[in-house]
């Protein structure tokens, strides 16, 4: 399996590279940006959703399943990026968008039946922003179901001729050659038949969710006990190519889609922050499910730089070492922050801060586009990729090396015994230590040395320092 060990670069192509200077990241942008990928060790890119879309949630409104946006390029621009990327031995897994379309998908209207109508809102289910997830449609009078914005009316999958599009529109990009999906919300796939209520939520969720949904469980409106009829017939058309899912669930709800998927992200441990011992658990749960990703951030939740804070390197030292596959979302392996986003927001959920363009050089525009950008740069002059692939102190150089180091790390994860904010275990003969705590910790290092991460200098042996870490042989 190319993907056990791998890392896999999310590229959000709309503020990756602007080849055109009309502001907006494209695919003629990835391929002049290959080398950087390529130089930081990654096995694969996942490429946000590239389909015509009218925007409401860029790329995740899809009208079209089997072509690419304008703004983006041209089905020759995705082949030749395809072509790029095999040159280089990197793999392309496509974002795919399985669980709703755009409400300007041509099906919404001559396919009534792909789609869950109603004459009034038949149950209290909530979308993901809060909201009535039942939108009544001034055009016929009736009610269609929408998980996320009333502009992504959910498809319904218990309609075999879903399946069959669906899966049609797989092959296509396997035809052309993609390696595999990154399949979205695959959670919302399934709901319960009857359409019975959400009962009130009894516990606090494990995952971040807006307030209003947050007050239901969601067993009814998601996660039906029968997600592997979808899963299997998106199994299907995909053959043997990859396919990882994004469920939305807890660790411990994972088990239906593990079946069937190569992997599953691994969100509740992407939620932590600096918290030593919930790492460690909710690493340790993950992992026992033998089917996850490792996620450092991605354009829908705060990244991981300003997760971590002073503890970047522990945690980049800690994420990027476990065994298993692991995401890193674009600018991730500069440090880079969540940005202020843009007045008027261009996302309706708040997101932009997540989304600024990547930074290349240390020019006020960061080397994104010639044009004006749909996001402003957030601090190109701070943290870019040319200035810190000069710097062995960089934040680029320490994913570089970790990167490199990763493969031979060893098997298993075996966490041992640490001090405080400490985390600290063993894979194979190798040790990896790393302190989220304020203050260095009294933590002796064996063996040998390999790896140390640091901010700022001053050895001491007996002492972990203060957002560091390090790997050694023993
Ligand atoms: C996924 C995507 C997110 C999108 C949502 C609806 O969670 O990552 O960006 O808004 O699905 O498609």
């Amino acid at each position: 399996m190319w993907w056990h060990d791998a890392v896999i670069y999310q590229i959000y192509i709309r503020s990756f590279q602007d080849s055109d200077g009309d502001g907006v990241g494209d695919l003629a942008g990835i391929i002049s940006r290959l080398d950087h990928i390529e130089s930081l060790g990654a096995a694969a890119i996942w490429i946000s959703p590239p389909y015509p879309s009218p925007n409401a949630d860029f790329g995740y409104d899809v009208t079209d399943y089997t072509a690419v946006d304008p703004a983006y390029g041209t089905l020759q621009d995705f082949d030749r990026l395809l072509k790029a990327a095999h040159e280089r031995d990197l793999r392309v897994l496509l974002d795919f968008v399985p669980a709703h379309t755009s409400i300007e998908h041509p099906w919404f209207r001559a396919r009534p039946s792909f789609y869950f109508w109603a004459d009034t809102a038949p149950n209290n289910w909530r979308d993901a922003s809060g909201g009535p997830a039942w939108q009544r449609d001034p055009e016929t009078g009736r009610y269609y179901l929408h998980t996320f914005s009333v502009q992504q009316p959910d498809l319904n999958w218990r309609n075999p001729e879903v399946r069959a599009e669906i899966g049609k529109a797989l092959r296509f990009w396997l035809d052309r050659g993609v390696d595999g999906f990154r399949l979205d919300a695959v959670q919302a796939l399934m709901k319960d038949r009857r359409l019975r209520d959400d009962p009130p939520a009894t516990d606090p969720s494990v995952l971040p969710l807006q307030d209003e949904y947050g007050r239901l469980s969601h067993v009814n409106s998601a996660n039906a006990p029968d997600i592997g009829v979808a899963l299997r017939a998106i199994r299907q058309a995909a053959g043997d190519s990859f396919l990882v899912g994004e469920a939305y669930v807890p660790t411990d709800q994972l088990q239906p889609y593990t079946q069937t998927l190569d992997l599953v992200f691994a969100f509740e441990p992407m939620n932590v922050g600096p918290d030593a011992k919930l790492l460690e658990t909710t690493i340790a749960a993950a992992h026992a499910t033998g089917k996850v990703a490792w996620v450092l951030s991605n354009h829908d939740f705060t990244r991981f730089a300003t997760r971590f804070g002073a503890s970047f390197r522990a945690a980049a030292l800690l994420f990027l070492s476990l065994p298993g596959p692991a995401f890193v979302y674009q600018g991730d392996e500069l440090g880079m922050i969540d940005g202020p986003g843009v007045d008027p927001p261009q996302d309706q959920v708040g997101r932009d801060r997540y989304r600024h363009p990547m930074q290349w050089d240390p020019s006020p525009g960061g080397g994104f586009t010639t044009g004006a950008p749909w996001l402003p740069p957030i601090d190109p002059q701070r943290r870019n990729v040319a200035e810190q692939g000069q710097d062995p102190e960089s934040a680029l150089a320490l994913f570089r090396r970790v990167i490199r180091l990763r493969g031979g790390l060893g098997p298993g994860l075996r966490f041992l015994a640490s001090p405080g904010q400490t985390v600290m275990f063993q894979r194979g003969n190798h040790l990896i230590a790393a302190n989220f705590g304020r203050d260095p910790a009294p933590v002796i290092r064996t063996g040998e040395l390999v790896l140390e991460a640091r901010r700022g200098d001053g050895q001491d042996p007996g002492f972990l320092p203060a957002g560091g870490g390090w790997i050694a042989r023993v």
